[in-house]
């Protein structure tokens, strides 16, 4: 391409008067927008709108780790996090990907000290945060709290709405933790907030950005919990790294179903920085078999859900160990070239493929960095054959095949083309594979198009 000449050499060296006139008019302009353009910046930055520099972005990827709320509710101390954090080192958890060990609620003594700070609880952590952190550290692993956007947290423990600055300094200078829970109860009044969620979450997101600058440190990673309740997938990624999209999680397969149900009409929302969170994971924990317990890990993982371990660690099952390390699953959950989530390509069990609560999605599809990914559920109470054909997904090309890896039996399948039917799936399991293009289908396949609906003949003659 050709370069302009940055200045015309037979202009005069004096403009004519007009030209100043509009030149002038033009700088005003100019200097105009430059204010509104100021002015709008600082509007989005102040709803919660600043990120850091790329260089000390946090949470590009869904988390992986440990929180204790599952396993432990408030039965929660010191010894309980030193032991989690070195069995998730000994159990080769970390090594496959989980490096946070967060604290849940119930941590602190009821009542903030005079200087108006949370002071953690001193019989269940007589060492401090700040000792437990380090140990966390010293393994190699990141640490979490947890707080509240509300006067309490929702074990009635001290929240941080007013005290957004100090409580974001204190977790992040003072205890050293690298993660932020932010709960969404006992919130006040609408008299005292005038705001609405978006505002009270931006209070702590603009905290820890104004602590982040301050110490140069990067930020805490911000994850947010208001449950759903007011479709956080449209905005919260302006404010922290993930949301929680749905109620709290119970250890059966109905709370799992009704999570996946809901996430299959919103999954679409995540990508790099900003994932929806489904909750803790259940995996080893009530009433799941294995095979529910494989089917709510992948729909998690493939989802872009943060994943947290949320079982007892010491008396883990081999299965439980062998579905929370299968780095098969694991790659798509932390695929560092596609940040998108899968999502349904057909819908339910029910009459037109209607699903619900307890019927949801049950084919979906998306994009990896290896290939298309795909996650059949059989969400019957009973065994079933699923079958689909492939270009029901959008990321597979007709007139190809594709060579077809099991995540989950770890098998290389040989190669597809047109469609795939897996028979018996057991109760509520999944199948996970991984498809990628191995070249043109064999010659003559018959019918010539795999969707019949308005395949034509170059002569015009409609294939039925
Ligand atoms: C709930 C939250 C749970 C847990 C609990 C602690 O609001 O969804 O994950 O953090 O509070 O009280």
């Amino acid at each position: 391409m050709k370069s302009m000449p940055l200045k015309d050499p037979r202009s005069p060296l004096a403009p004519p008067r007009h030209a100043v006139i509009v030149s002038s008019a033009l700088t005003f302009a100019l200097a105009a927008l430059g204010v509104a353009l100021a002015a709008l910046s600082m509007l989005y930055f102040g709803r919660g709108g600043a990120h850091p520099p790329a260089d000390m972005r946090v949470g590009r990827l869904p988390v992986m780790g440990y929180n204790t709320w599952n396993a432990y509710h408030c039965d929660i101390n010191e010894t309980v996090l030193l032991e989690t954090a070195s069995l998730i080192k000994s159990l080769g958890l970390a090594d496959v990907g989980y490096d946070y060990v967060n604290v849940d609620d119930c941590y602190s003594e009821k009542k903030r000290n005079d200087n108006g700070d949370i002071v953690a609880d001193p019989t269940r952590f007589p060492h401090g945060m700040k000792w437990l952190t380090d140990h966390i550290h010293s393994l190699g692993l990141k640490a979490g709290i947890y707080s509240d956007a509300g006067w309490f947290t929702c074990a009635l423990y001290p929240g941080s709405f007013q005290n957004e600055e100090r409580d974001a300094k204190l977790f992040r200078e003072e205890w050293g933790f690298d993660l932020l829970k932010y709960d969404n109860c006992a919130v006040p009044f609408d008299e005292i907030s005038r705001e609405n969620i978006i505002g009270r979450y931006v209070r702590m997101s603009d905290a820890i950005a104004t602590q982040a600058k301050a110490s140069g440190q990067p930020p805490l990673l911000l994850s947010l919990c208001e449950w759903g309740n007011q479709q956080p997938w449209l905005w919260a990624k302006r404010i922290g790294q993930s949301w929680r999209t749905t109620g709290d999680i119970g250890p059966n397969w109905n709370s799992v179903a009704d999570i996946i149900n809901k996430n299959s009409f919103i999954s679409w929302a995540s990508d790099f920085y900003g994932h929806g969170d489904l909750d803790m994971l259940e995996v080893g924990n009530g009433d799941l078999t294995f095979e529910e317990a494989k089917a709510h890990f992948t729909a998690w993982a493939f989802m872009k859900s943060p994943l947290l371990i949320g079982t007892h660690l010491a008396d883990a099952s081999t299965e439980t160990l062998s579905i929370l390390k299968n780095t098969e699953i694991i790659a798509i959950n932390q695929d560092p070239v596609v940040g998108t989530a899968i999502t349904p390509f057909r819908w339910g069990a029910g009459p037109q493929w209607t699903s619900n609560s307890t019927h949801p999605a049950q084919y979906w599809s998306g994009e990896s960095e290896n290939g298309t990914v795909f996650m059949l559920l059989n969400v019957l109470d009973e065994p079933a054959d699923l079958f689909f054909n492939l270009t029901e997904s959008p990321w597979i090309r007709s007139g190809r095949q594709y060579s077809v890896r099991d995540l989950w039996a770890h098998t290389d399948n040989g190669t597809a083309a047109r469609n795939i039917s897996v028979p018996a799936v057991p109760a509520h399991g999944v199948v996970a594979l991984l498809l990628q293009d191995a070249g043109d289908e064999p010659e003559g396949i018959e019918p010539k198009c795999s969707v019949l609906e308005w395949c034509i003949d170059k002569n015009g003659t409609l294939i039925r």
